[in-house]
């Protein structure tokens, strides 16, 4: 049976749930958010170390204002509700991406992640306004800048995800093939799985259904 120690999540679909069933995008990142809490919860079931969501790309910056302004309300309001009770659990919180938001929002960012720094039982990767490319091509200055060897070695110590095993699987909801330029490196090697449903509809049934099916899959590196 296959290891598993990091999932990794393109949460697609928000947007076109919302306006099915509510006639709002911004309800579907609401209901989103519940599936968020569902899946978190699962996680840590399945004794699984990493879970990196992908909750907001460099390009999605090209939205309307009010859904952005609303996808960010969310999440302050997750965070001013939801830090005492992760740290609790033993839960770290690390952002991905570059953290240029509004004050307010960095600064529950900052304290999120200070606070839960030294836990260990599970470890969500929130990916914010991140981009593989820009991790990317940033890594690349850093080694020339350090004069040092172009290695996988040292390009993976200069990502953002230094210190945190690459994902052994990849789930995108929402219907949709592509990876929308994330974690590009770090997913060379991950078993990929597309799901069908929209995520406010994706349950801990079909998490675990994905889990099972991903444990009994011949994993071989380039092997035979
Ligand atoms: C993609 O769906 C989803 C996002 C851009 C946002 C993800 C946010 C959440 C799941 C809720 C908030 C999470 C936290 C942690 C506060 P889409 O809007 O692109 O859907 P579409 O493809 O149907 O338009």
């Amino acid at each position: 049976m296959n290891p598993l120690n990091h999932v990794a999540i393109i949460m697609d679909g928000n947007g076109r749930w919302g306006l099915k069933y509510k006639n709002s995008r911004n309800a579907g990142h609401r209901a989103g958010l519940n599936t968020v809490e569902k899946i978190i919860r699962e996680t840590i079931k399945n004794k699984i170390n990493f879970l990196t969501l992908f909750a907001f790309s460099t390009e999605n910056w090209k939205r309307p204002r009010k859904e952005i302004d609303y996808l960010f309300n969310l999440l302050e309001n997750f965070l001013i509700k939801r830090t005492e009770d992760l740290h609790k659990q033993n839960i770290k919180l690390k952002i991905l991406g570059l953290k240029k938001f509004s004050p307010k929002l960095n600064k529950l960012l900052n304290i999120s992640e200070k606070k839960t720094s030294k836990n260990t039982k599970l470890q969500i990767n929130l990916a914010l306004n991140y981009g593989s490319k820009s991790e990317l091509i940033n890594a690349f200055k850093k080694i020339k800048k350090d004069k040092a060897i172009i290695s996988e070695k040292n390009l993976s110590k200069n990502l953002q995800t230094k210190n945190i095993p690459d994902p052994d699987l990849l789930i995108r909801t929402g219907n949709t093939k592509r990876l929308s330029n994330f974690l590009l490196w770090q997913l060379a090697y991950s078993e990929i799985f597309f799901e069908k449903k929209l995520w406010p509809a994706f349950n801990v049934k079909d998490y675990n259904k994905i889990i099972r099916e991903y444990r009994s899959i011949k994993r071989n590196f380039g092997n035979i």
